[in-house]
């Protein structure tokens, strides 16, 4: 077993750290307040290879791997949860999920332009009575010969307003259960697509959120990606991979809120000492240092089960539970160490606390993923 990071992995790394320093954080307060999508930024991070990092070069992808993936994912959540989950998405459910059940066809269409940050991808299963019961989806898409006939809404869709390209499920039939689901390429601009309100969020405010209307929108048949059937299957598994880029997230927010405080309790004074003197903040401390070292250990497993072809819905789960609740603990705990500044904004941590709370939600609720770890251990 070994636990160093390779010299490449060290170098992304440091890349993906530098960008949040010199790039992401100097406007990253004026995003949040004002929910503003960082256009020119996922631009930057396009021209970087942060869009497509395990997608194949043949694709235009960075060719990486996912620890990789896991390393950029942590450096840009510590400074912007908003600018990650971006990266994430277009990631781990777009691109992988093209590059993994996509025909030759859509890759060469779509994926190649996703991969370089021509384009940008969206996931669209939630829906407004089927969010953790995903298999209860309303939209349907009915076949129609050379098309598909789509209808119906999609709820809290990540880069909603801005995508290029939507992977949309949808029942073609309802008889079939989670086998009569289908996952359709949906394009920005085709007829009976509607965008619709930016949500006003409690974090992530720099993130693109909307629900989405489809009104007997055509869908080409060459759009379906996979067997007929396949698509709940396809969402399962893309948002298994899903699950290591938000573990990662909240990976990252927790770090980059326990990097502030501890650099904060080395300044401040109180009693006649710095802060960190006190066995009440340094005692904070050695929990945040102890828990995030284990979900980062998690959220690792997890990266290098996918590397290795190894099944990774459960070690995927469990790294996002770990890492999401350790996120919500510790920005909380970040705060208090930061007393009256913590509650200001100029000082990040009541952000990175807003943004914590999102990792425990989506890709699957802390709920849903004890149903996944759950299921697997009592399996008979
Ligand atoms: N890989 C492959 N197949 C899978 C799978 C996986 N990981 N998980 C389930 N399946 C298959 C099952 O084997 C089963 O197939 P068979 O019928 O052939 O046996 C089929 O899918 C149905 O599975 P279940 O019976 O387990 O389905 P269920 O209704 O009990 O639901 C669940 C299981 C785990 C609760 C699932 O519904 C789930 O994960 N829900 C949460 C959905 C979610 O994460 N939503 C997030 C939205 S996306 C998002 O947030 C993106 C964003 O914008 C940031």
């Amino acid at each position: 077993m070994n636990f160093n990071l390779s010299e490449e992995h060290k170098m992304i790394r440091d890349a993906a750290r530098d960008f949040a320093q010199n790039e992401l954080l100097p406007g990253v307060i004026d995003r949040d307040e004002n929910q503003h999508f960082p256009a020119e930024l996922v631009k930057k991070m396009g021209d970087l290879g942060f869009l497509g990092i395990m997608v194949d070069p043949k694709y235009g992808g960075s060719g990486m791997d996912t620890i990789s993936y896991v390393l950029i994912m942590e450096e840009l959540s510590k400074i912007d949860a908003s600018a990650s989950v971006i990266v994430s998405v277009n990631n781990s459910l777009v691109c992988y999920g093209l590059e993994a059940y996509g025909t030759e066809e859509q890759k060469q269409k779509y994926l190649t332009k996703l991969a370089t940050g021509e384009f940008i991808g969206a996931f669209c299963l939630s829906e407004p009575e089927a969010g953790s019961d995903a298999t209860s989806q309303k939209t349907t898409a009915i076949d129609k010969g050379d098309h598909y006939l789509l209808n119906g809404t999609k709820n809290w869709i990540t880069n909603g307003g801005r995508a290029d390209v939507y992977l949309v499920m949808a029942q073609t039939d309802r008889d079939k259960g989670s086998h009569g689901i289908n996952a359709f390429i949906v394009e920005k601009g085709m007829n009976g697509f509607h965008v619709g309100p930016k949500e006003n969020k409690l974090g992530i405010r720099g993130s693109d959120t909307h629900t989405l209307q489809f009104n007997d929108v055509k869908v080409p048949k060459e759009n379906r990606i996979g067997e007929d059937g396949s698509g709940f299957r396809f969402a399962m598994k893309t948002l298994s991979g899903g699950r290591i880029g938000i573990a990662s997230q909240a990976l990252g927010i927790a770090s980059g809120a326990y990097e502030l405080a501890l650099k904060y309790s080395k300044e401040r004074k109180a009693f006649g000492t710095e802060i960190c003197n006190h066995q009440a903040i340094a005692f904070k401390l050695a929990d945040m240092y102890a828990d995030i070292e284990a979900a980062r250990y998690l959220v690792m497993r997890a990266a290098w089960d996918k590397d290795q072809g190894k099944n990774y819905d459960v070690s995927s789960a469990v790294a996002k539970l770990q890492a999401s609740k350790v996120a919500m603990q510790h920005t909380v705990e970040a705060v208090q160490i930061f007393g009256g500044n913590g509650f200001v904004k100029d000082y990040h941590v009541e952000r990175l606390m807003r943004d914590a709370k999102i990792t425990q939600i989506y890709e699957g609720t802390s709920e849903i993923q004890k149903v996944v770890i759950s299921r697997s251990i009592t399996k008979t």
